[in-house]
């Protein structure tokens, strides 16, 4: 039986390893992490992640030919093709700090690899990875005194969150990059063989390595600046009377730009778009080209405009001051159906309301122990509420920050009731029936469209 290694068992690893596992039942899969707990997670009932159709699709696998595995030498001397889905966030220190992507989980893999293989394999780079990582991984791995041979594809990943298992079992695409020569065409054809298990031939796309290595970057961007192209026109939409949802139907009905993606936001948050942005920018940086940095980092500045002015309006509404009152934020993670939190725009609006004194009661259905993670250094200033009626009892205002579709259907009268008066609602998703919040005696401020205030 052939083996395919995954080494990273995180948001990537873990549902697209079991996806491999599930399509391609004549391979063996063994995923492994240098994190013994999210290793146990994995194995167990409680699984690390939260993601809609996980668990199914896991339980389907395991121990059947899906394993979960602390021993990274043994599983890769083993390995025929090893993915690989380790961490690649923005580097902290030196050169590039706040910018770059630091690479050196990456190329601590890649050492392991070399030093515990003892015949040639396919190495995929499935986490985002700047420009030409690929030929420096080859650099390092082929670096050998045992005569051993690395193929290195970079097989970027999509997947978005909460729709990880659709997005993995009918991919938009699956990107390919190698070399041109002979034996980088015949390791793109293993990988192309792997997927036509389950993907359409005509949705695999093969191109050369930094091709591959640019589009995921470029992919993020191009989203991420659909989003603050939206949430730029939220501040205008308020001050002038247009309303972004008409706006935005009105943009997207043009086939040449489509609708989706257009849902204006407290500003995007997630692992990937400000760090792929980011390392983007610092790519054009390098290269000398100035203007192209400048053009896509002001999607990044955006963004954070877009949080500073929710937060302001916050202010603002609340005749400005929010010291001491009581504020329920219902939902924390990043977006809808994940318990992720990784650069949520909650973290920095929970942040500077706590700034400003105000008493922050924080629920969401999927995302509090994360939440309690991210604000431990402020922790003794907020409360952690699972349920949103108790967190907003007693409160001035709620602030709607995650689209759960659980907040969508809550009894807003008992809530308003609960509240202090008068009681303000922000909307930050733009998820609720703001005429109906009125009529109930909220004053509700939306995100691009008329405020309504008594
Ligand atoms: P993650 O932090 O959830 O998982 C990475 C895992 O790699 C961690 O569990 C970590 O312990 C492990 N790891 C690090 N070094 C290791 C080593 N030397 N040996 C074994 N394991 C090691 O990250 P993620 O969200 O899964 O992202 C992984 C990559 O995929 C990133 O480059 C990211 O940009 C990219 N990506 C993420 C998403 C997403 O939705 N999260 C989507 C597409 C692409
Ligand atoms: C994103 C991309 O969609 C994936 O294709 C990519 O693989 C992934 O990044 C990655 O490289 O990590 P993800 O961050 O999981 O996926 O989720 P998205 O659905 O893209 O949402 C990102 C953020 O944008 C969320 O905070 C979301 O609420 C926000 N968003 C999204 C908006 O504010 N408006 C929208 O119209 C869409």
């Amino acid at each position: 039986m052939k083996m395919i290694l995954g080494i990273g068992a995180g948001y990537v690893g873990g549902p697209t390893m079991a996806m491999i596992a599930k399509k391609c039942p004549e391979y063996k899969v063994v995923v492994v992490d240098i994190n013994q707990d999210r290793i146990k997670a994995w194995q167990s009932e409680n699984l690390p992640i939260y993601e809609p159709g996980l668990k199914e699709l896991v339980q389907a696998t395991l121990n059947r030919n899906l394993f979960f595995s602390t021993d990274i030498q043994e599983n890769i001397a083993k390995a025929d093709i090893i993915f690989v889905s380790v961490n690649t966030p923005t580097k902290t220190f030196g050169t590039g700090a706040g910018k770059a992507a630091d690479l050196q989980y990456w190329e601590k893999t890649a050492r392991e690899i070399v030093r515990f293989s003892s015949s040639d394999k396919i190495i995929v780079e499935k986490s985002t990875v700047p420009v030409r990582t690929a030929s420096a991984m080859e650099h390092i791995l082929n670096a050998n005194d045992k005569g051993i041979v690395f193929d290195v594809l970079s097989n970027p990943e999509f997947l978005a969150e909460g729709t990880a298992i659709q997005d993995l079992e009918k991919p938009d695409r699956v990107l390919i990059g190698g070399q041109e020569t002979e034996r980088g065409k015949k390791a793109i054809s293993s990988l192309v063989e792997l997927y036509t298990h389950w993907v359409p031939k005509e949705k695999i796309l093969t191109t050369n390595v930094w091709s591959s290595e640019l589009s995921k970057l470029a992919a993020n961007a191009f989203l991420a600046q659909r989003i603050s192209s939206i949430n730029s026109l939220t501040a205008f939409c308020e001050l002038t009377g247009a309303n972004v949802h008409e706006v935005s139907k009105a943009i997207g009905m043009d086939s040449r730009l489509g609708s989706r993606f257009l849902c204006p936001s407290v500003g995007f948050g997630g692992s990937c778009f400000k760090k792929d942005i980011l390392n983007l920018v610092y790519l054009c940086q390098h290269y000398g080209l100035k203007e192209v940095a400048g053009y896509w980092e002001q999607v990044v500045l955006m963004n954070e405009y877009q949080r500073k002015r929710f937060v302001q309006k916050m202010l603002n509404a609340m005749f400005n001051t929010v010291a001491s009152k009581k504020i329920a934020i219902f939902g924390f993670a990043f977006k809808a159906n994940t318990g992720d939190t990784r650069e949520s725009s909650a973290i920095y609006i929970c942040r500077e309301l706590t700034e400003e004194h105000a008493r922050v009661v924080i629920t969401d259905p999927k995302a509090l122990e994360n939440a309690r993670i991210d604000l431990k250094d402020i922790e003794e200033k907020l409360l952690f509420e699972p349920d949103p009626y108790k967190a907003a009892d007693g409160a001035h205002a709620i602030a709607i920050l995650t689209e759960w579709d659980c907040y969508r259907s809550l009894d807003y009268k008992k809530i308003y009731q609960s509240m202090e008066k008068p009681a303000f609602i922000f909307d930050g998703r733009n998820i609720l029936d703001h005429q109906e919040l009125f009529e109930i005696g909220f004053n509700v401020y939306p995100l691009g469209k008329t405020s309504l205030i008594h």
